[in-house]
């Protein structure tokens, strides 16, 4: 994923301490220098110096059934020796053809037809052009806006960057994002936004209003789409929908004419549990377009595809007939057998059962550990959310006991951070989701790949709730 951390996040660890000297030709995206990993097996990665982190965050919700499985290594050997590259506007190959049908096949129609890319950012770049490309087809090039959702994330790109709105991400090149034809409207989140005197039905049609409104305001015709994740990573850390939303909104792009996008970069392809997040935390509303990257090749291959259904299909099909959209390493022989071979040992290992039942676990140790009462961090934990594989805690520090807590300037999500790691455990800290201007907020998520095992389950809470505690004890006044 990931947004690069701030100067203002910056934790010195004794993991980071120690590696603050080591040389490097590499300018990271971290202000120090992150260990380097020598070798990895299952959730376990084993750093240079010897040590060995149990990876609860799959890197970035991406290693979703771990590193080194047998059957996808075995997968990538066997086409290297066949077909390491050809190009995509040349010659097609054998496993992108196979993953494709797959993805297509999976979807109970509700794709038609797919173009991979090489990530999450490159998908929604896709996702943007693609849906430009289906109303340039169809004669109506009029249609040029885009209506994203603030405190979302879509990716690294100037394009991307534009759909998506997180102030402090944007802040840097905020100057050079187009403004002309990205508008952002609320984000979806019961737990910070909901009035106290509304309903969750009355709180999604005021949602559904406003966005209605951007329409009536750019111009119905002018729209090209409404674009969301199904379930929000890494502005806000795992936050799904109100019941209904989905429906609400994609109601509105029907009546428009503009069409349902959603971003499953992070949050697709079992990450909740079900193939598509949508299945279980969209109202099971298939989108017109869609992006996947992470869980589609589980970090054994840079890969992403972008997923039409058969109206944008047609659409392009009718008209050009061609995807005019590429790069050189679309659909590249290594990275489709790599995540063809994921696909299969998720389906022949029953592992979106897996993420569901272990999930649930994880979910209700978290609760049980962070908010009962007794629990020290209990004053401060403001939400613990999620499903599947796929699990956020958010921390809140404007209450009165947080009167007794100093963190000298630091964030307490990136501390907790940077202390798990010092014990052994890869999570990952978010900050600036709690408001819209981006400036508070402190969020943890934890996303396990999806063959965890119930004792590891009890492991990452074991250490992630030492870490927090520590964190909280040492801050105390
Ligand atoms: C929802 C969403 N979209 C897009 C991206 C960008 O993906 P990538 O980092 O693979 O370019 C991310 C990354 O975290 C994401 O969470």
């Amino acid at each position: 994923m990931a947004p690069a951390l701030t100067t203002a996040e910056f934790t010195q660890t004794s993991v980071a301490a120690k590696q603050a000297l080591r040389p490097t030709a590499i300018l990271h995206r971290t202000p120090w220098r992150p260990p380097v990993a020598r070798s990895a097996q299952g959730s376990y990665v084993t750093l240079d110096d010897g040590r060995v982190l149990l990876d609860a965050v799959g890197g970035a919700a991406v290693a979703c059934i771990g590193n080194g499985h047998p059957e996808v290594t075995q997968a990538l050997k066997d086409q290297v020796d066949k077909v390491s590259y050809v190009y995509n506007m040349q010659l097609s190959n054998e496993p992108a053809e196979e993953l494709a049908k797959l993805l297509v096949d999976q979807s109970n129609g509700a794709f038609n037809t797919c173009g991979f890319v090489s990530g999450g950012t490159e998908a929604m770049e896709g996702v943007i052009k693609t849906a430009r490309q289906y109303y340039w087809e169809i004669g109506q090039s009029q249609r040029k806006n885009f209506i994203a959702r603030q405190l979302s994330f879509h990716g690294n790109t100037l394009g991307t960057l534009s759909l998506a709105y997180h102030p402090a991400r944007r802040a840097p090149y905020e100057a050079i994002l187009d403004h002309e034809n990205f508008y952002h409207v609320s984000p979806a989140y019961a737990k910070r936004f909901q009035k106290a005197n509304e309903t969750e039905e009355q709180y999604v049609e005021r949602l559904r209003q406003e966005l209605e409104d951007k329409f009536i305001e750019l111009g119905p015709d002018t729209v090209i789409g409404f674009v969301a994740e199904t379930v929000v990573g890494a502005t806000t850390g795992v936050v799904p929908a109100p019941k209904g939303y989905f429906k609400a909104m994609k109601s509105v792009c029907d009546k428009y004419g503009a069409l349902f996008i959603l971003d499953e970069v992070m949050s697709g392809m079992g990450r909740m549990g079900t193939l598509h997040a949508w299945e279980s935390f969209g109202d099971n509303v298939s989108p017109d377009i869609q992006a996947v990257a992470k869980g589609l090749g589980g970090g054994y291959a840079s890969i992403g595809a972008v997923l039409m259904s058969k109206k944008v299909a047609d659409g392009i099909r009718d008209s050009a007939g061609f995807w005019k959209h590429g790069h050189t390493y679309q659909a590249h022989p290594l990275a489709c057998a790599a995540s063809l071979a994921v696909q299969k040992v998720i389906m022949k290992e029953n592992l979106l059962e897996n993420a569901r039942v272990q999930g649930e676990y994880l979910g209700s140790l978290l609760r049980e550990r962070l908010q009962s009462p007794n629990a020290l961090a209990a004053p401060f934990t403001f939400d613990v959310r999620g499903g599947g594989a796929w699990w956020g805690v958010e921390f809140d520090f404007s209450g009165p006991e947080a009167a007794r807590l100093d963190f000298k300037g630091e964030k307490f999500a990136m501390a907790v951070q940077a202390r798990c790691m010092d014990k052994g455990l890869i999570i990952m800290g978010l900050t600036g989701g709690a408001n819209i201007e981006g400036t508070t907020g402190d969020h943890l998520m934890l996303s396990p790949a999806y063959n965890i095992a119930r004792e590891q389950v009890e492991k990452v809470v074991d250490l992630f709730v030492e870490a927090i505690e520590e964190v909280l004890r040492e801050n105390t006044i």
